[in-house]
């Protein structure tokens, strides 16, 4: 009996551990880029299983459990045969990759051991065959180049990443094979140790991140297509990148607004990763090279890469919008999923709903020092952790005036951010800006179907709006709902055509949320009644474009599944009010409309803007045409 059950055990091991049964192979073994894909082909499962997994682990030498994702075989076609192979593109987080194969079947499921997307985290108990090590081939210089502007005149920041820290540069120059200027770059990283919780800080979520330089492009001319490239002698230079250099004075903005957008990965991982971002970003480079010479922006309000503390993900994000972040500046707001954690210095007690542990430990570190936004502000963290950055601070960009808020740190009078937003509001040049937006992650409204942020919003309203309201701020927007909803010019809850706009454009990639609210006297019920402040919403993917003269700002929103505009907005500059006030005893500060629902007569064409002899609608891209997607509006226009 003994010799039996000892044969059996043999039999098991023969055939689970895979060594000598099961072969794989994975080519090519040392990969050129960042991105490039790898193929992994295995042969010789014997009863193969639905829920047979590949692994994929970087480190290589990581722990069975420590994968940074995971697919399928039963993805590949013909899997029943014990054969087959899959694609991937790899991410170059500086450190070697392994690929490994376990036997998992339905009865082996834990459902105690789920992934945040609830999901059953797949076994390890038989592991059939592992890979060789494969790497990226050494010297082709830095990754993952993203820009912002500094808010001074003729700079550009350029930021990026390497894996050992050593000198490294900027060159640059308005002729692609003579970049004659150079400047040096400052390094940083963040440690294991500075992030404040898990899974940042254990085994399970954290990778070196490598070391983040900092470089400042100066001495510009305005708007001229300027070359770069990044790295050293020693270590390799990057490709070399083109971006049009800011102009400042310009009679025309051209902006791309965006929250919650995320990254996507070509494999499940611990968290739910958002694959509508890969259509958010191809239709903005289209846009971008649509739009030529012109210097433009884009701005992400918040919610940036859902790493969570899974930090390949931020590799893997920067990564993603390499294409259009080293040819545009980035610019960016703190989201709850940047920071959010249970011993966060600032939790008053209303907001024991809102603030909870959507950061993963991460505290906001990976977010201060990925990114360098204009300003100073900063917050501590009451951890060894660097301070909280990039919280508030604005620009200007031709005739808008930027204004960035963090909704996860202190806002109240008296506080720092408060009265950094009263000095802003109160200090705009309207003629040199007509147009000010304000950007925040947290709305101050929504429909969304969402009650966490009640409180917070409440405060948002009797606090922020008031500064909002009096300094005749044009347009806001707001993230953190994944939808598109555009409110009437609004204060507390009042339309009024002299009050700023709201807009929630969180709609960029992340898929998770609840409907819209129901009735307040049915609420089980499956009916969700638009309020007459909400003019439009919509919870189809996508993302925002912002063009402004100095007479109006257009607000565009672009839907993902076509590419094309399916709602807009025109806000007036105040120096037009008193051309186009609809009652004169009523002199509103911004008229804004849309063209096919007006509440009053045609406005008089206002005169051509100075610096422009085209067609309004033909500035943008003549292939969106304006007129014909400009939908209804009013009062429940569309209860969708
Ligand atoms: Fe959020």
């Amino acid at each position: 009996m003994i010799s039996l059950t000892l044969f059996i055990i043999l039999l098991c091991f023969l055939f689970y551990s895979g060594h000598g049964l099961v072969s794989i192979s994975v080519t090519p073994i040392i990969v050129s880029k960042s991105g490039d894909p790898v193929t992994i082909h295995w042969t010789g499962i014997d009863s193969p299983s639905q829920l047979d997994w590949l692994g994929i682990y970087s480190p290589s030498n990581s722990s069975h459990h420590n994968f940074i994702g995971y697919i399928f075989l039963s993805t590949s076609a013909g899997w029943e045969s014990g054969s087959g192979s899959v694609s991937l593109p790899i991410v170059n987080i500086r450190s070697k990759y392994q690929f490994r194969i376990f036997h998992w079947t339905e009865s082996e499921v834990d459902p105690t051991r789920m992934d945040s997307d609830h999901n059953p985290l797949p076994g390890t108990k038989h592991l059939l065959v592992e890979s060789k090590e494969i790497g990226f081939s050494p010297g082709r210089g830095p990754e993952q180049v993203h820009l912002a502007l500094t808010g001074r005149e003729g700079e550009m920041r350029v930021m990026f990443v390497t894996h050992d820290g050593k000198e490294n540069s900027v060159r640059f120059g308005l002729n692609r094979n003579k970049m004659g200027q150079i400047v040096g770059t400052r390094v940083s990283r963040y440690e294991r140790e500075d992030m404040c919780d898990s899974p940042a800080n254990e085994s399970i979520g954290w990778r070196d991140p490598g070391y983040i330089h900092d470089g400042v492009m100066i001495n510009l001319k305005k708007a001229k297509t300027y070359y770069y490239q990044v790295g050293s002698d020693s270590g390799g230079w990057s490709d070399i990148f083109s971006y049009i250099s800011p102009n400042l004075d310009s009679d025309e903005t051209i902006a791309f607004m965006l929250g919650d957008m995320g990254t996507a990965t070509p494999y499940k991982t611990f968290a739910r990763t958002q694959d509508e971002s890969t259509s958010t970003i191809k239709w903005i480079k289209r846009d971008i090279e649509s739009i030529g010479n012109k210097p433009t922006l884009i701005s992400h309000v918040g919610d940036i890469s859902y790493a969570r503390g899974y930090s390949w993900l931020w590799d893997n994000f920067f990564t993603q919008i390499e294409p259009i972040a080293s040819r545009v500046p980035y610019h960016v707001c703190i989201g709850n999923h940047e920071y959010d954690w249970p011993m966060q210095p600032w939790k008053p007690d209303w907001s024991s709903l809102s603030y909870k542990k959507d950061g993963g430990g991460e505290c906001g570190v990976p977010y201060s020092v990925r990114f360098n936004m204009p300003g100073n502000s900063s917050e501590p963290t009451g951890t060894r952790a660097p301070a909280t950055r990039n919280l508030y601070y604005s620009f200007d960009m031709g005739v808008v005036h930027f204004v960035y808020l963090s909704t996860e740190t202190i806002f109240l009078p008296g506080s720092k951010q408060y009265e950094f937003l009263k000095h802003d509001l109160e200090s705009v040049d309207r003629k040199k800006t007509p147009f000010v937006v304000v950007q925040g992650h947290r709305p101050m409204y929504t429909t969304g179907c969402r009650n966490r942020d009640v409180e917070l919003r409440e405060r948002l309203v009797e606090h922020l709006e008031p500064l909002l309201v009096k300094n005749k701020v044009s347009l806001v927007l707001w993230g953190h709902y994944h939808k598109y909803e555009r409110f009437c010019g609004i204060s507390n809850f009042t339309c009024g055509e002299e009050f700023p706009v709201h807009v929630v454009i969180g709609m960029a990639g992340q898929d998770s949320q609840p409907a819209w609210d129901t009735r307040v006297d049915h609420p089980d019920d499956q009916v969700f009644p638009q309020p007459e402040q909400s003019l439009y919403r919509s919870a189809e993917f996508g993302y925002t474009r912002l063009v402004a003269s100095r007479e109006k700002l257009r607000l565009f929103y672009v839907g993902n599944h076509d590419g094309e505009v399916h709602d807009a907005v025109e806000i007036r500059a105040p120096v037009y009010k008193l051309f186009h006030s609809c009652h004169p005893s009523v002199q509103p500060t911004i008229c804004f409309q849309l063209q096919r629902i007006r509440h009053c007569p045609p406005f008089p064409p206002p005169p051509p803007p100075p610096s422009s002899d085209h067609d309004d609608d033909v500035e943008i891209d003549p292939r969106y045409g304006v007129d014909k997607r400009l939908v209804p509006s009013g009062p429940n226009p569309l209860h969708n």
